[in-house]
């Protein structure tokens, strides 16, 4: 398992390999609280124009850009307003965050606290997945740590801003990773994500203003403060400012987290020589799913010879998505059609049922996947999949709907062959 970066100097990954980086003393003599001190003596809106300047988007997946969502919470509200951060890191494929959260805590919480101090918010909350309550201890540690030094807490660093911050564990609900319902469970509800229009931003917890951040996009933050917004995003492109890990996993010989300049060229140089190329010497490379399990999976043919070059912009414009930059690759001898039914059982699994396109969608998918493996495929299950997939896609009442359709649509497309083969190989050749 590779932990470093490629292509630029490690910011995101800077204390993975130091020693004790996630205790408080590690962290300031290796340049931390130097960018909070910094921010606390700017205004709000600098922080927040700051951060605009720095083209940072959202790490957890839809890539959003965060000096603009900062910008929606209205500052007349008289409500209390929230810094929630998202360690839910569900989606399959990705696993960043659980080393940020484990080696670089402090990190995160100095991303809180400047986030708090530009939106006027004097409680954050952290809220992991059930699965990483072993991170909780060096969390919680991490913040008494905090506490103690004048961090965190009444008056942090004497500036007069005072600010807390709590950990709280989900039940291990993909859902719960949607903002929306991630602040339903976080208020002790069932993690059913609620109507948007009102955004977070403007009615969220408790109905009232809050943040929603990835742990990725808030441990950019003191990056941001530290060398300012505009040369924070000339490490990466225009539209896709900074750093990014990547989470890669599959056939490849140094799966691992790998920190890389926005606008890396290309995914092929990425796969076949900075991860070692293919697993097993001598087979190819088939497909990727580029971005965690809710994008399009890509051909080998979409990637190898095209300077597919990593950013949003980029995996767009190849036909997928960057998603959480979750990356899994696979070589010739996988079978798409058990790589999409394995995902399509998750989406089922994961559905929380609350809209009928989702529910019974997912459910009607897995019933046909299940058919194929079981050798009672027909040749119109694979357009039967996909007309399946069209009244859930844009029909649902959150993103799970389509993350589920999604894998599906471009498995049937650009992998048709898998599909034929295992339904005729059921010798089922009829309708
Ligand atoms: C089904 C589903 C699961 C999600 N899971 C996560 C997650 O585990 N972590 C995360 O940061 N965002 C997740 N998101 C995205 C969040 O809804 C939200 O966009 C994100 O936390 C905002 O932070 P960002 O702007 O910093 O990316 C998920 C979205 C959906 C629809
Ligand atoms: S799309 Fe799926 S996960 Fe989202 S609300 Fe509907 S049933 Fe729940």
């Amino acid at each position: 398992m590779e932990i470093k970066a490629i292509g630029c100097e490690p910011l995101q990954l800077k204390r993975m390999h130091i020693e004790n980086g996630h205790t408080l003393k590690v962290y300031q003599e290796t340049g931390g609280y130097v960018s909070l001190k910094k921010a606390l003596g700017m205004s709000p809106d600098q922080i927040i124009q700051e951060v605009k300047d720095s083209a940072l988007r959202g790490r957890g997946g839809a890539g959003f850009p965060t000096g603009m969502k900062w910008s929606f919470v209205p500052k007349d509200s008289p409500k209390p307003k929230y810094v929630v951060c998202n360690a839910d890191e569900s989606e399959p494929g990705s696993f960043k965050d659980r080393y940020l959260l484990e080696r670089d805590p402090h990190a995160l919480i100095e991303g809180m606290i400047i986030a708090g101090f530009a939106l006027g918010a004097s409680t954050g909350y952290i809220y992991f997945r059930g699965e990483y309550r072993y991170l909780i201890d060096i969390v919680d540690r991490a913040l008494a740590e905090a506490r103690e030094a004048g961090i965190l807490g009444e008056n942090i660093l004497g500036s007069g801003f005072s600010m807390n911050i709590h950990t709280h564990t989900g039940a291990g609900a993909y859902i719960c990773g949607e903002e929306t319902a991630l602040l339903s469970s976080l208020e002790g509800y069932r993690g059913h994500p609620r109507m948007k229009p009102p955004f977070p931003a403007v009615e969220g917890l408790y109905a009232s203003p809050t943040v929603v951040n990835n742990v990725e996009t808030f441990t950019s933050v003191p990056q941001i403060i530290e060398m300012g917004g505009v040369t924070w995003r000339d490490l990466g492109t225009e539209k896709s400012g900074g750093t990014k890990l990547w989470s890669i996993s599959g056939h490849v010989k140094r799966p691992g987290v790998y920190e890389l300049p926005m606008g890396y060229s290309d995914m092929e140089k990425f796969i076949m020589e900075d991860c070692g190329g293919m697993l097993r010497d001598g087979k190819s490379l088939k497909a990727v799913i580029p971005g965690g399990s809710s994008v399009y999976i890509m051909r080998a043919d979409q990637i190898l010879g095209k300077k597919v070059t990593l950013d949003y912009e980029g995996l767009v414009e190849a036909g997928s998505m960057l998603g959480t930059g979750g990356m899994m690759v696979m070589d010739e001898t996988v079978d798409i059609v058990e790589t999409t039914k394995n995902l399509t059982e998750f989406y089922k699994h994961e559905s929380c049922g609350w809209c009928t396109p989702c529910r019974e969608g997912t459910d009607w998918l897995v019933k046909i996947f299940d058919r194929i493996a079981a050798g009672g495929g027909k040749p119109s299950d694979a357009q039967l999949l996909l007309d399946i997939c069209d009244n859930i896609e844009g029909k649902s009442f959150c993103p799970l709907g389509d993350a589920a359709a999604w894998p599906i649509q471009s498995a049937v497309k650009r992998f048709p062959e898998d599909f034929k083969r295992r339904i005729m190989a059921n010798g089922n050749g009829s309708h």
